[in-house]
């Protein structure tokens, strides 16, 4: 059986820098209440006309496969996180497929919101250890900005979401060297309309209405509160599962990059964990909640500032819609 390990990460945001300060003139919010319950100060939002799901995670592609010392020639298939593709069909995968003018691998498209990289991420893990593929070219990315309500109704959600990209190239290796330890995947549909975004919708007579569109069925609908109080159980966990698993602790963790959901929900679990600060990774401060994008662009800033250093402990967790919670332990 193989063993697949991250050969190289990268990443990519949009240029324009959303402040607590410009969201407080779109809507009755201020930068005292966001960072206070968020820890977020400011976003990246995408350009309309400039940047796409798909030419966003074709950049962060490109900079993964540099760092990793691949050709696009050699990567044998890809999975996709996202859940704002830039076409209702086909998925994101085949659009990054052609941008980066790959031959006719196959390419998955996964739609596990917030989740969504660590799911993406045990699927080619699965397919690097059953021998199927070589290498492959694992990418969460988002635009979420569209789809969040800027008035005051939907300031909740507002706040916290935004757009970006991250990838990295998952390669095969030999079962004595470092790489991924085990994943662990759970979800609960009980919970799915706790956030959620209804439209477009295949279940009514058409996908997009004008009803749809005056109940703002297309915007992202989020009951914090509960998200809340799901996510700091599962996100420990789910943290737990993997920790026991391979029989290791706590301590033996180098370096935990929780999804960047809310800075409260990583600072609790840190501190659950009892973990100082230089061993967890958090970048929400200054990027927002970018979902499926959140883990892979934390784990190549990581390794651009020289915080994942060979054969380190990495846990990575994350939790959001469906609920879905998942993670992934690897040595670096
Ligand atoms: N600015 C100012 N006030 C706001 C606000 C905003 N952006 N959003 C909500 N409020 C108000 C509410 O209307 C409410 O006012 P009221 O007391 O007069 O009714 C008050 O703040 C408290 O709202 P509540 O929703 O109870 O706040 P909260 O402490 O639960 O914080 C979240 C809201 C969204 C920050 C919090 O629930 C949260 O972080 N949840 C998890 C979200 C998350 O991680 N999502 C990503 C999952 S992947």
């Amino acid at each position: 059986m193989n063993k697949s390990r991250i050969l190289g990460a990268g990443h990519f945001v949009p240029e324009r820098i959303v402040t607590n300060e410009e969201l407080s003139q779109m809507m009755n919010t201020n930068d005292e209440w966001i960072v206070e319950r968020t820890g977020i100060h400011e976003r990246r939002w995408f350009t309309p006309g400039v940047d796409t799901v798909t030419n966003m995670s074709a950049k962060a592609s490109r900079m993964a496969m540099e760092r990793a010392g691949v050709a696009a020639q050699d990567i044998d298939f890809i999975v996709f996180a996202t859940i704002t593709s830039d076409y209702f069909l086909p998925g994101n995968g085949v659009l990054l497929q052609r941008e980066l003018g790959m031959t006719s691998i196959g390419a998955l498209d996964v739609k596990n919101a917030c989740s969504g990289f660590l799911y993406a991420l045990s699927v080619a893990d699965q397919f690097i250890k059953t021998g199927m593929y070589k290498k492959i070219l694992v990418v969460g990315a988002e635009i979420q900005s569209s789809a969040l309500d800027k008035s005051d109704e939907g300031r909740s959600s507002a706040v916290i979401f935004a757009d970006g990209a991250g990838a990295v190239v998952l390669g095969a290796t030999a079962q004595d060297q470092p790489g991924i330890l085990s994943s662990h995947l759970h979800s609960e549909g009980a919970y799915a309309e706790e956030l959620y975004c209804i439209a477009p919708s295949s279940s009514g007579s058409v996908r997009i209405s004008q009803e749809m569109i005056d109940r703002g069925d297309f915007f992202l609908k989020m009951n914090g509160n509960t998200v809340f109080k799901h996510a700091i159980v599962r996100f420990m966990e789910v943290i737990n599962e993997a920790l026991d698993h391979n029989m290791l602790s706590k301590d033996d963790i180098d370096l935990l990059i929780p999804h960047q959901a809310n800075l409260r929900i990583s600072q609790y679990v840190q501190q659950k964990l009892g973990l100082p600060d230089e061993k967890v990774f958090n970048n929400i401060m200054y990027l927002g909640n970018t979902t499926a994008g959140t883990i892979p662009i934390a784990l190549s800033q990581a390794w651009e500032q020289g915080k994942l250093k060979e054969g380190d402990l990495v846990c990575l967790a994350a939790f959001g819609s469906g609920f879905t919670w998942a993670s992934v332990l690897l040595r670096w």
